[in-house]
């Protein structure tokens, strides 16, 4: 099968994983782009591509199939409609944008373009994700009841000071950066029903002030001391569906837990099993009733030869785009996906900021 051509616009912590999974997957990065030329010059010589001048001349290369962006995510809206303008297909990171009005305006873009549009929603790819998806679809699981979806750091605060940490440019803090990963897994796992209310606490404690935050490794770091720090770095959400699901969703970047005491992954609470895993796991733990005693079991979930449940995702996530690009496949997250979860993030944030629930609009 001829490779896919690839262009990359955005080539920093993110778009390296990119670049690793797509080159495993079918892909060949033809060219990238970058606003600091020698991060898309180093990103090129690693996989022997040529880096674009500009987002302009990476769209006219007449082998680019298909473009991954990868930037801050208020780039986000205008690169993606660049890529969707140029008819190309699209792998768009997450968070889809900044606001919901960006998002209606991508989609917009997407319904005008002969490309198709992924949303870089990378979890629901991981084998323990898949795994768990057949257990819900063989009915083994049962109705839902709740769902618990935690992703929790002690100190891991992405770029410290940098656009992460600037409501401007990322549109908030662990809720969208990290809760978007796991409302999208639950709401997938759970076939989508519609969320109709949703109650948030946020907290912001330990971002600032930035010269006193210690992390032995900080992914975008270091930090930097002259920044802006003006979102989140912990949030607690409960999101009530129609149907009567309500999925808690707990993130944070940075937290005091002590160790092992929250585990993080989803745990699903079905009237036939409950079902809990770690996202990039190799193991599905479920516990069901079996003439009256419960039963408590381990499954592993397919991994290949040495591979990590991370690079299984990433690499699965680039085969199901490919599948989109020659035209098989239908993409794994939707742009109405991204537009709907950025719904939900929008309520959370008015939520916590009038202190009361509120209604998903
Ligand atoms: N799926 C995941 O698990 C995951 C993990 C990390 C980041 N992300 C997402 O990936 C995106 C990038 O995150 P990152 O961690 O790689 O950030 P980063 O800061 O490491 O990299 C962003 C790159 O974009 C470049 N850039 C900034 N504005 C640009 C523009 N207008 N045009 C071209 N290049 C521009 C920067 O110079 C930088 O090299 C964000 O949307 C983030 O939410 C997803």
């Amino acid at each position: 099968m001829t490779a896919i051509g690839l262009g990359i616009v955005g080539c920093g912590g993110i778009a390296n994983v990119h670049a690793d999974a797509a080159m495993r997957s079918g892909f060949q990065l033809v060219t990238c782009w970058d606003s600091q030329a020698e991060r898309a010059h180093a990103l090129a010589s690693k996989h022997g591509a040529a880096a674009s001048s500009s987002l302009e001349s990476l769209l006219r290369h007449p082998r680019v199939d298909a473009v991954t962006v990868a930037v801050p995510t208020d780039a986000h809206a205008h690169c993606a409609e660049a890529v969707l303008a140029s008819n190309r297909h699209l792998l768009l990171e997450k968070p889809m944008a900044l606001t919901v009005a960006e998002c209606d305006s991508i989609c917009a873009a997407a319904g005008r373009s002969k490309g198709r549009l992924q949303m870089g929603l990378v979890c629901r790819s991981s084998p323990a994700a898949q795994h768990v998806m057949g257990l819900v679809r063989s009915g083994s699981v049962g109705p839902i009841d709740f769902i618990q979806a935690r992703g929790t750091r002690r100190r891991g605060i992405p770029g410290l000071g940098g656009w992460f940490t600037t409501r401007s440019r990322s549109g908030g803090g662990c809720m969208i950066d990290v809760g978007v990963h796991l409302i999208d897994l639950a709401l997938h796992l759970a076939g989508w029903p519609r969320v109709l209310r949703v109650s948030a606490c946020t907290a912001s404690r330990f971002g600032s002030p930035i010269e006193a935050y210690r992390s032995p490794e900080m992914w975008g770091g270091p930090p930097k001391v002259d920044g802006t720090f003006d979102v989140e770095d912990s949030a607690i959400a409960l999101l009530r569906c129609d149907g009567g699901l309500s999925i808690e969703v707990d993130v944070a970047w940075a937290a005091n837990i002590p160790s092992g005491a929250a585990r993080d992954g989803l745990l699903l609470r079905g009237a036939k099993a409950g079902v809990h895993f770690e996202i990039f796991g190799a193991e599905v733990r479920t516990v069901a009733d079996r003439d009256g005693e419960l039963l408590d079991e381990r499954s592993p979930v397919l991994l290949g030869q040495s591979m990590s449940g991370w690079d299984a995702a990433w690499d699965a996530q680039y085969r199901r785009f490919g599948d989109v690009v020659r035209g098989v496949s239908e993409p794994a997250a939707t742009a109405a996906d991204g537009l709907e979860l950025q719904r939900i993030i929008a309520a959370i944030y008015e939520s916590a900021a009038l202190g009361r629930e509120t209604e998903v609009r």
